[in-house]
């Protein structure tokens, strides 16, 4: 932690008196945010915050796991800006669009090119590009004559947003069990992981175990109910866990033999997180959909992209029908100064080669990391791939028992981690890493140093 560059003005006592009180936080019950007001974050450069105390900390969350190119770039505002002098906003349903969307969807196209990618339909957050998906999947197959496919399959601990379509293909039954009835023809299979499966700890084994029952469920509901598995290439919010390296070759195997549309969840793993441009290319694999968000404009504004490939489209190439028009879409659709910010961004991630430096970092980090459950009471496994890595916290390790989150032992890891001048996420019982994939080599070495520290104070204080 280092000091500050906040100077206090009298609009900090309003902020202070008035934090918790009116806004209701994602994530929370509403009365712990009254009782415990989350940290007001007030500046950011590069990799680092500044709250408004004045305290200083390495971003290790990259704002949400969005900041990709750091805080604070020049680069990104001034298109933002520049932007703005011409016009912030205009319509892009049918007869208008502004300039910016329609250089970033051609930039769009040439990146993702590698994967036969024909079109993108853009909306404002991860949970919009995964809605999209859903619906033009299932719309796909009303085209190409096969109505009945309406169904979906996902992995569990999979986490794909918190519109109706994304919960209800959410793996995770926390996000679910609030807000039933969800989508009907929506079915859950283990994920491919290794630190915690019924199955086998060798890694083929649990693939094709997975891959097994994934055929099995498809057999048994009738391919011909089923539109589309959607999945993350590495699963973020689900606990970090990264599937074997033959899983996702596989999965495509599995589902063209019989038509099912794979979907790419890439809002955290596009862009570079993960080491590859894209999460599904770092495997070897072409989706059919791909959803993007986060690290498309790095947070600076919001923007969601769903991507196509040539096969999907292909089925509205047969010529123009009432049952092809996309009735789906949002105001934001195509918003300048989002598409302006993407625009900007992806040069960054170009230019700087930010894949490139996430799978360098990202093996820094796990190499600083590696060690800690040798010595650590709390920490079975670190795990990860690029700069997305998590600490498995546990109350067994023998059997990997997960920790009770609601027993704190993730925050108190966290706070001490703050108080050594770097901020993690505790998600659930893993601590979740995901810093800007600008992080230096001096960046890297302070967020392993103050893991360390901060999980030795645990062991002195739990
Ligand atoms: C894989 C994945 N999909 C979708 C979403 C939803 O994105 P948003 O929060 O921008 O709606 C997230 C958010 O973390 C995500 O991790």
């Amino acid at each position: 932690m280092t000091t500050t560059q906040h100077t206090p003005t009298p609009r900090d006592n309003f902020l202070r008196e008035n934090n918790g009180r009116h806004q209701i936080h994602p994530m929370t019950h509403p009365l712990i945010i009254e009782n415990r007001p989350p940290r007001i974050i007030v500046k950011g450069e590069g990799s680092y915050v500044t709250d408004i105390d004045g305290k200083t900390y390495v971003d290790g969350v990259g704002g949400l796991w969005n900041v990709n190119v750091g805080h604070n770039r020049p680069e990104v505002k001034a298109a933002i800006t520049a932007q703005m002098e011409e016009i912030s906003y205009y319509s892009s349903f049918a007869g208008t669009v502004t300039p910016p969307s329609i250089e970033l969807s051609a930039k769009i196209m040439e990146m993702t090119a590698d994967e036969d990618m024909a079109r993108v339909l853009f909306s404002a957050n991860g949970s919009d590009a995964v809605e999209t998906a859903l619906k033009l999947s299932r719309q796909y197959w009303k085209l190409e004559g096969e109505p009945e496919r309406t169904g979906f399959i996902s992995l569990k601990q999979g986490y794909h947003g918190i519109q109706f379509g994304g919960t209800s293909v959410n793996g995770s039954t926390l996000y679910r069990s609030a807000y039933g009835p969800l989508l009907p023809g929506c079915y859950q299979v283990d994920s491919p992981w290794t630190y915690r499966n019924p199955y086998s700890e060798d890694p083929e084994e649990l693939a094709e175990a997975v891959i097994t029952q994934i055929d099995r469920l498809i057999q048994h509901q009738g391919a011909h109910t089923i539109a589309a598995f959607i999945a993350e290439p590495v699963q973020g919010a689900g606990g970090i866990i990264v599937p074997p390296a033959s899983f996702w070759p596989r999965l495509r195997q599995v589902l063209d033999k019989y038509g099912i549309l794979l979907i790419s969840d890439e809002v955290v793993t596009g862009f570079g997180r993960t080491g590859a441009m894209f999460g599904a290319r770092g495997w070897g694999v072409k989706p059919d959909i791909m959803c993007f968000a986060k690290g498309i404009t790095a947070g600076y504004i919001p923007l969601g992209a769903t991507v196509i490939n040539e096969r999907v489209f292909a089925a509205w190439q047969k010529g123009i029908d009432p049952t092809g028009f996309i009735m789906h879409g949002y105001t934001a659709t195509g918003h300048a100064l989002g598409c302006a910010a993407a625009n900007a961004t992806l040069k960054i991630v170009e230019d700087e080669d930010l894949p490139g430096n996430a799978g360098r970092m990202g093996q820094r980090l796990m190499e600083g990391l590696k060690d800690i459950p040798n010595w650590s009471s709390l920490v079975g496994e670190v795990r990860g791939k690029g700069l997305m890595v998590g600490l498995d916290l546990v109350a067994d390790k023998d059997t990997r028992e997960p920790i009770d989150p609601g027993k704190g032992q993730g925050e108190m890891v966290a706070t001490f981690a703050r108080d050594e001048g770097v901020i993690v996420r505790p998600a659930g019982p893993v601590i979740i890493i995901s810093p800007p994939l600008t992080l230096s080599e001096k960046e890297t070495d302070k967020i392993v140093d103050a893991l360390i520290k901060a999980l030795r104070r645990y062991e002195e204080e739990k």
